[in-house]
Formats: C-alpha cells, structure tokens, sequence
C-alpha cells in the first residue's frame, strides 16, 4: 500500500512552504525530491484510496503469470491468420518481430495486458471477451498510434503547433479520442513532445518543434484533450507522452542515433515538455530507443526512477518503445535477455512492447534472486492504477457506435485546424499587388505539381486509420472553388515526388502559360518524414525544383505551396518565386482548407515552429541560441570573409541566420508593435528566487492591425538574461498570445513572468534565479525588436 499523501491527502503547499523557506534562506530551489519530502502525485485521478485498495485487492488474487501478463504487450500477430475484415482492424507500423505470440491464446489465459494497433469495435471485442472471461476477468488496454486523428486526420503535430493555438490542439485532440474510442482504443501513443532542432530529424514532424516553452504548452494542450478532466468518462484515453526523453536530440538527425548533452540541456530545453505532460496528468510515458549520455533510456533509472518519479511524482506506468528493451542488447548495455530484463524493470520501464523478454524471462529473474517480487508487484500496480482510472473494469468495450470514416461533423474543425497550420512564409508582389490573396481578377488557375491531386498524401507520417476517400484533395478544393467564381482550374501533375522522369514537364508549363496564377504543390511524401525518415539532402526532392523552375520561367505569377513534414531548404524558391506557403501535411479537409486561404475567406495566421534552415549544412539550427565568445554582431555574412569579419563565429559560405526564423509566419495584413513596458525595472533576489512567485514583472505591449484586412497575429514574449552563473540563450520564448484585429484596430497585450519564466538552471541541476539583467522584446517573430529592461537585484 502506497503511503497516505498519494492519496491526495497530502498538501502541496507542504512542499512550497519548505522550499519557500529555503529561497528565503538564500539557497537555490530544490526539487521536493531533493529535500527528501515524497512529492504529490502527478494525477490525484489514479492513485485514489478506491483505487489503490481495489489494486490490492487485485494484486493480492495474482498468479506470477498473471502479474507478467500486464506487463507485456503485442499485437495481433500469430493470434489468428488475417481476415479480409481485419485489414482495416490494424494500424501497421514497426518491422515484425521475430517472435510471434499468439496473443488470443495470452488473452484468455488472463496474461495479455495491453496490445498494439489493434483498432476497431469487433477486433477489439474478441480479444478483450477473451481476457474477460479470462480468471480474473483483467481488461485489455487497446493502444494506437493516433497522432494526428483517427479516422478524420488534422495537420501533423508540427503543423498543429505553428498555430500556437493550444486550444485548437486540445479541441482536434478530444476529437481524435471522441473517434477512437468507439473503436475500442483507451490509449494514444501521443503526445510526441521531443524537442527537435534539427530538421533532417524526420521525427520533427511529430512533435511541436525546436522551443521548450512552446512545445510544454502543445503537451499540455494534448493531455487535456485525450484524457479530459476525467479519465473515466468513455471519450477519455490515457495519453503515452513520448519519447523519454531526449530522442530529438539524436545526432546528426540520424533515426534511433545517440544523444549525448549537459544536464543543464537536459534540462532547460528537453525534459520541459515531459514535464508539462506530467504535471498535466498524463497517465502513461514511452521510454525512448536513444541512449542518453551512454545509458539507453529504457535502462536508465535517472531518468525514469530519479527524474520522473521521485522529482515529478509520476504515478502512472512507463511503456517501452517498440523492442526497446530486446535493443538494450544491440545497445551493448545487456548481453542476454535476461539482463536486458533487469536494466529495463529495475530502471523503472514497467511495460515492455513487443520484446517477448519481460514475460520469458522474469520468472527465471526472480528465481535467481536477481529481480525482487517488489519491483514486478510495483509494476502491475501501476498498470492496473491505469486501467482502474480509466473504468476499463466496468466499460471495457469499444462505445457507441463505431466510427469508420471521416466524420462530417468533424470536418469543420480538422479544416480550421490546417488553416491555422497553414505558415506565409512570402508574398511578394508580381508587379504591384501581393500575390495572395488570389483576386477575383484570376479567371484561369493552373494547379501543378505531385501533391495537387494527391488524397494518400494528404495525411501526413501517421495518418491513423484514415480512408483515402475521404480526402479533399486540393485539385477537388480549388476546382469547385474556382466554379463557384465562373473561372477554371486547369491541373498539370508535372511530375512525381521521386522520379528523374520530365515527361510531364511540357503539360506543366503549357497549363501555365495558359493561366493567370499558377499554384505549385511540391514537397515531399508523407513517409519521408516520420519515423525512420532522416533526410541528409533538405530540398526539393525528385526533380521538382527543376519543375518549379521551369514553371518560374514561363513569368507566370507562382504561388508555391510546400508540403513537407519538417522545414525544407527553400532558398532558390525564395529568392524567385514571390507567394510561399508552407501547407505541411493538413490531413482530410487539405483541399477546402487551402482554398480558403488562397482565395483570401481566412487570412494565414501560422507561425514557424522550426526554423528554416539556407543550408543543410547549418543544421542543427534554432533560434535560441547559446552566445559565443565571437559573435558576428553586424558584420554582413552574405559576404564572404574579408579581414576583421573572419574570426567570428560564422560559415564562410551561407549566413548563420534562418531563412525563415523561429515564430516567423506573414498575414495578408501588417502588424506594427509599440509601447513594450516592464511593471517594474528592479526585483529583489528574495522575491524572485522562490518557485511559487508568478507574477513578478508584468510586460505590456500594443499591436496594431495597420493594413486593410482583419487578421490573426502571434504576439510573442521572448526574454534574455545576462550576468548568470552560466551563460543563457541570445533569447527564449517565454510567452505568447494569439490576437484577432480588425483593420486599423489596436490591443494592449499582457504577459506574466514568474518564477518559471526568470529561472534557468545552474551547474548543480538547481532551478534559480540570479542577481542578473533581464531584457524583454514583444513582437511577431523571434527578430522581435521592441525592447524593456529590468534587473534582479541582490
Ligand atoms: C515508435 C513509437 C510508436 C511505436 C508503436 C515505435 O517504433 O517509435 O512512436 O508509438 O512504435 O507503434
């Protein structure tokens, strides 16, 4: 029995007054975990008294194999052979495994504790009316890769968070888990909260991009909408935030790479989102296929014995990645199953997917006294908590009735949804006027390229168990748009993705002479981003950058149209081509929601996430860089060096800049920024140094719509601080705000900083704040240039 706090008896403010006591006393903030307090529970929903007494109970009834059943997981390989119905009943991803488990068999023997992918109301019945009637009569927890939508799919999660809408996030969320569980899925193996500053990282397209501060406000936004308020209500699912932790980080962007950084990285830049995830309430994690410092994750117990349970009260369970724990033995950490088995359970990985070594060998483990029945009974605790929390005991059926195609009543928000995503990166005139908004002068419009007609593409890396059917593709979008208008859409394929083949150069460039505006949809395939989709080369790929060449050269006006799952080398486009939009992969509604931006009844409000890179070569590249002892201050790195502009920190041949910055994103309006203002010039240390204080400087700035069309701008907060014990980025994102203005209409926008805005973390993993200079700029990117200052005062 866990102790009494867990069950929510326990204060909080026991913890704050102690480390409050502690900042008075001049000493850096502790972790409770530090100060050798228990800390309260992640998600009070799971560890109840009902709860943790029904567990007992549970556990006190279980065999050894009924225990190792809960903790292992497979699919539905070897259960049966396939049926033509089970084709749309499975989310295929992963290689096979070597081993094949008949998991029918487990279920009714009461050892099969959660499975994989396996979707739908009647797949998902016959196994868990075999667990049912199983001794125990133990549900199955039905787990899928719903990323980005079940059946109606919205933007991938890159494209989703550069609405900076967590909101939205939250709403297609809800939706997703209101889809799946009428299939029987009580559990997504999302949020991907991995931060990635490298863009060859395929994986980028999954998560929320290269910021900590962004990316913890997206992982909140998913845990809400997934789990709700309540796990039990029957369209709530239990979250798995992964990967843990640091997988973005792998080098050179290199799929399952190594990482290896200071904890002072670990912690300000990767581990935030976790956190967030956590505190948040997220019920379940995945370790991740990355070593970290030379200890791969799924065996490494400081992170998820030290970090996640004892500093952030994690009471959920940890699921491996797929095979993570069989790979601790390609790691080279484990020779033999057996010990791959031991790292991983004694590090705290309670769940182990698709490996087949939890469940052969921790009977052996036990016998040999090398693996104690505290640590397995600790584990199937946590997994029941889960399943309690979730009320699979009394609900463990699929809902409803089952959703198997897009849903029309979901439509409208999966279209907003990719508006939002939707990132102007340029819109150049061609002769006077910008390009977009299309005029109602444009009669003739030639849509050209492999992604115009193109409904499997549409979805993007994790596409769920969409119909393609379903899908509006932009031809259809634009065609019956242009219809409406008395005009004509006239379509040219070009080309394909990946091919060497012109064949369809000729067609192109005729159905652009022909046109007044031409729309291009280049970009790559959903599978080249995703996972085990590192890309060296960030460019167009195939020959479409020789298509959209020759298309540019026929002096057309071109509106280029990007669809990509992470940010491409776009540096020809660029400098000739004058609309860019960057449409990511916008899911079922892609083809509506594109022509409403295009045609101007939404104006483009995205923001980037990831900064777009000139070169390959720059990567990894974000925004918030570290100072060096060099920097290029003003000297013009379009040049190359000459004299005093050479030993500086700097490339010889490209600029150290993004082509398209972190934050950046145009509207069809203009926005001008005025009056940023700090509440106060000078914080004492004893005020601030406190992990309670909020609200210690209140920054102020005006914005105003100064064009002739309404539109959506994203006020952004971004904070440096110098003079600290350790050298902190030339800037961070500490806030932002969406803000809708009519023309020529203002607002004053209000940000907080607290505590967790001011702190950074010093050389003896301490969260603090120092006695240093803070400087403040609002604006609509990270160039934000509008500045306050204010000090921390001794
Ligand atoms: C991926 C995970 C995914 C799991 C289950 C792994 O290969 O890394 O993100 O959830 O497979 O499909």
């Amino acid at each position: 029995m866990k102790p009494q706090f867990r069950s929510g008896l326990r204060p909080r403010s026991l913890f704050l007054s102690s480390a409050i006591a502690l900042a008075a006393a001049g000493v850096a903030c502790a972790a409770p975990a530090e100060l050798g307090q228990p800390v309260p529970p992640s998600n009070p929903q799971l560890v109840t008294p009902q709860i943790e007494q029904k567990v007992d109970a549970l556990l006190a009834k279980m065999t050894l194999a009924e225990k190792i059943g809960q903790l292992v997981q497979y699919n539905d390989q070897g259960s049966s052979a396939p049926t033509a119905a089970d084709a749309d009943s499975a989310i295929a991803v992963n290689p096979e495994t070597r081993d094949h488990v008949d998991a029918l068999q487990l279920a009714r023997k009461g050892e099969l504790g959660s499975m994989l992918n396996v979707i739908g109301a009647a797949k998902t019945r016959r196994f868990q009316e075999a667990a049912m009637h199983s001794r125990l009569g133990i549900p199955i927890l039905f787990g899928a890769d719903v990323i980005h939508g079940y059946r109606t799919i919205y933007p991938v999660p890159l494209g989703l968070s550069a609405s900076w809408d967590p909101q939205l996030v939250q709403d297609v969320s809800h939706m997703a888990a209101v889809e799946a569980t009428t299939a029987g899925v009580k559990w997504f193996y999302s949020p991907m909260v991995d931060i990635s500053r490298d863009a060859r990282w395929g994986r980028s397209t999954e998560g929320a991009g290269e910021d900590a501060y962004l990316g913890s406000a997206m992982a909140r936004a998913y845990i809400r909408g997934y789990q709700g308020t309540d796990l039990s209500k029957p369209e709530s699912v239990a979250a798995s935030v992964k990967h843990f932790a640091a997988y973005g980080a792998a080098e050179a962007g290199r799929e399952y790479n190594t990482t290896d950084m200071s904890d002072i990285r670990l912690r300000q830049v990767y581990l935030p989102p976790y956190k967030a995830a956590v505190e948040a309430g997220a019920a379940t994690m995945m370790s991740s296929f990355n070593a970290l410092n030379g200890v791969p994750a799924t065996a490494d117990p400081y992170l998820m014995t030290d970090i996640l349970r004892k500093e952030w009260g994690f009471d959920g369970f940890v699921v491996s990645d797929y095979t993570a724990v069989m790979e601790l033995t390609h790691h080279g950490i484990a020779l033999d199953a057996a010990t791959a088995t031991q790292k991983a359970l004694d590090a705290g990985v309670e769940v182990d997917m698709m490996s087949h070594f939890y469940d052969t060998q921790i009977p052996t483990l036990l016998k040999e006294g090398k693996l104690s029945m505290a640590t397995v009974d600790e584990a199937v605790r946590r997994v029941l908590r889960v399943k309690f929390a979730l009320g699979l005991f009394e609900h463990p059926y699929a809902r409803g009735t089952e959703v198997t195609r897009a849903v029309a009543a979901h439509r409208p928000l999966a279209r907003r949804a990719a508006e939002e995503s939707f990132v102007l990166l340029k819109n150049g005139g061609h002769g006077a006027a910008p390009v977009l908004p299309l005029s109602s002068g444009v009669k003739k419009l030639a849509l050209i390229g492999p992604l115009a007609d193109n409904a499997a593409e549409m979805q993007g890396a994790w596409g769920g168990a969409q119909h393609q059917p379903d899908v509006v593709t932009l031809r259809n979008g634009l065609a019956a748009r242009m219809k409406q208008r008395g005009g004509e859409l006239l379509y040219a394929q070009g080309t394909d993705i990946l091919t060497d083949s012109e064949a369809g150069f000729a067609a192109a460039k005729q159905a652009a002479e022909q046109a007044d505006v031409v729309v291009m949809a280049l970009g790559e395939s959903s599978s080249m981003s995703g996972e085990a989709g590192s890309r060296a080369h960030l460019g167009l790929p195939g020959n479409q950058q020789k298509l959209l060449e020759a298309v540019v050269a026929t002096g057309k006006p071109v509106v280029l149209l990007v669809f990509s799952g992470r940010p491409l080398v776009l540096d020809w486009a660029d400098r000739h081509v004058p609309a860019i939009m960057e449409t990511w992969f916008p899911g079922t509604e892609a083809g509506n929601a594109v022509a409403n931006v295009l045609f101007g009844d939404v104006a483009p409000s995205g923001k980037l996430t990831m900064s777009f890179p000139r070169a390959v070569g720059q990567e990894p590249l974000y925004y918030n860089q570290f100072p060096t002892g060099r920097p290029a201050g003003d000297a013009d790195l379009s040049k190359p060096p000459e004299g005093a502009t050479r030993f500086i920190s700097r490339y010889i041949d490209v600029p150290n800049s993004a082509l398209y910055p972190f934050g950046w994103g145009l509207s069809y309006t203009t926005f001008a920024y005025s009056g940023v203002h700090v509440s106060r010039a000078r914080v004492p240390l004893a005020e601030a140094n406190r992990p309670d204080a909020k609200d210690l400087v209140t920054v102020t700035a005006t914005v105003k719509n100064t064009g002739e069309r309404a539109g959506t701008e994203v006020v952004q907060l971004y904070v440096r601080n110098l003079g600290a014990s350790v050298e902190q980025p030339v800037r961070s994102l500490q806030g932002f705000e969406r803000v809708s203005l009519k023309p020529g209409e203002s607002k004053q926008v209000t940000f907080h900083l607290g505590f967790p805005e001011l702190s950074f973390w010093n050389v003896k993993s301490q969260q603090v704040i120092e006695p240093t200079h803070y400087t403040v700029w609002v604006g609509g990117s990270s160039l934000a240039d509008q500045q306050a200052d204010f000090d921390v005062t001794p």
